[in-house]
């Protein structure tokens, strides 16, 4: 009888574990979405983008911009003394390459 509720009760202990097991690779737990540099450059980046024509090629460089530059003026246009990196950034053409 001794055996027999020492084997359940290792029985149970395995299959518990592996239960565990089972549920936290099942459902492992989601990183944070920190306001990291990569969120913050999409965040102000969508932001300055919201109201362009092109919004597409605006994400674009200001994404660029925003990675080289760590940081992004705010509004929709302007405000570049707010950021002299960003403002200063050239296009092979020599015209302002930032949005
Ligand atoms: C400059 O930024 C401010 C917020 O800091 C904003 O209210 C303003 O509209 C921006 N200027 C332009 C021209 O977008």
């Amino acid at each position: 009888m001794k055996l027999v509720l020492t084997s359940l009760l290792l029985v149970s202990l395995v299959l518990s574990s592996s239960f565990l097991q089972y549920s936290a690779t099942a459902d492992p737990p989601q990183p944070p979405v920190a306001p990291g540099p990569a969120g913050y450059c999409d965040v102000k980046c969508g932001e300055r983008c919201g109201k362009a024509g092109y919004m597409k090629r605006c994400l674009k460089y200001c994404g660029i911009c925003c990675q080289e530059c760590k940081c992004v003026p705010s509004g929709t246009y302007g405000n570049k003394s707010e950021c002299p990196c960003y403002k200063d950034k050239l296009n092979s053409k020599g015209e302002p390459k930032c949005p």
